[in-house]
């Protein structure tokens, strides 16, 4: 409503969020993440989400993949532990990784779930059991969205903080509006569904809009049309997620997320313009980015 507070999202605010780093810090202070991600032809999105974790300062990062694209997964990443997941012969997810997930949640500080996960029966029963029984905070992301569309209400029965990560179009999915009516909106939607679904939810695109369930919104200035690229909203999800590991409230970290992401995307587009612009160049600058806050 109009008492609600709305913030533009500043060096200043996110500097005062920052997770301070003591001198006798272990790598155990600083969070692990699980990412949950991939499936057969889009190993990219789960190494890009695990890599943009790992970047952006948590402690510990594991990645957990479908059986077929593991060893895929697990040569593209160095600092990044990995695990074979059962898999369906689509190369997605099988509902019987379940259980493995729910084991390995328990010990993470943030699950990291969706990109290239894959949109079908298996995936989709897999997301919505996870989502009821896991105490662990949640960032979803890509195709873990796709798959709740038409059970949006489930979304307010998760324990733990959720932060949801749709683009316009998976909005209009979510919300069942034309992504036109979601665009002429983008305060009044992410706010009233964030209050809906109780849940943290980042409205992406340019001028991303992340909402609080009590109404608190933060309005994103930074980031370039040279993001407009696959891959880009994969490292946003494994920054944020990096960032609740580390301590900072998932509603911070989500708009300190936002912020930051696109601030890695404007120097990359400074460094060598915005038509060449890869979502894993802005994986190569987070480290100067969050520098300035550390
Ligand atoms: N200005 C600022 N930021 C932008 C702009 C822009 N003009 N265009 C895009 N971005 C940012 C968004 O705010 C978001 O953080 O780039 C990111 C794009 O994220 P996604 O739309 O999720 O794109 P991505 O995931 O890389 O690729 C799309 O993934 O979500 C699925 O259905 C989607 O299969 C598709 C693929
Ligand atoms: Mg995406």
């Amino acid at each position: 409503g109009a008492e609600s507070q709305r913030f533009y999202i500043t060096d200043r605010l996110v500097r005062d969020w920052w997770p301070r780093r003591r001198g006798g810090a272990h790598k155990g202070n600083f969070g692990r993440v699980l990412v949950i991600a991939g499936s057969r032809g889009m190993s990219g999105a789960a190494v890009l989400a695990a890599q943009a974790a790992a970047r952006s300062g948590a402690g510990l990062v594991t990645l957990g993949v479908p059986a077929g694209i593991h060893d895929i997964a697990e040569a593209k990443l160095t600092e990044v532990m990995t695990f074979p997941l059962p898999e369906n012969e689509r190369g997605t997810f099988s509902c019987s990784a379940l259980d493995e997930i729910q084991k390995r949640a328990r010990s993470s500080d943030i699950l990291v779930l969706g990109p290239g996960l894959g949109a079908n029966n298996d995936t989709a029963a897999l997301v919505k059991e996870l989502l009821l029984k896991i105490n662990t905070p949640c960032v979803l992301d890509a195709d873990g969205l796709n798959v709740m569309v038409g059970k949006t209400e489930l979304f307010k029965l998760v324990k733990a903080p959720l932060v949801l990560t749709p683009h316009p179009g998976e909005m209009s999915r979510l919300t069942g509006n034309n992504t036109r009516q979601i665009q002429d909106a983008r305060l009044e939607t992410a706010a009233g569904k964030a209050a809906d679904w109780q849940c943290i939810l980042v409205l992406k695109g340019a001028g991303t809009v992340v909402a609080g369930p009590d109404g608190t919104l933060f309005i994103n200035g930074t980031g370039n049309p040279g993001m407009a690229s696959g891959g880009t909203g994969d490292v946003l999800a494994g920054l944020i997620g990096g960032l609740i590991a580390q301590g900072m409230t998932p509603l911070h970290a989500a708009a300190a997320g936002a912020y930051l992401h696109g601030l890695a995307g404007d120097a990359a587009a400074t460094e060598r313009g915005m038509a060449g612009l890869l979502a894993s160049d802005l994986l190569e600058q987070l480290p100067d980015v969050l520098k300035k806050f550390e």
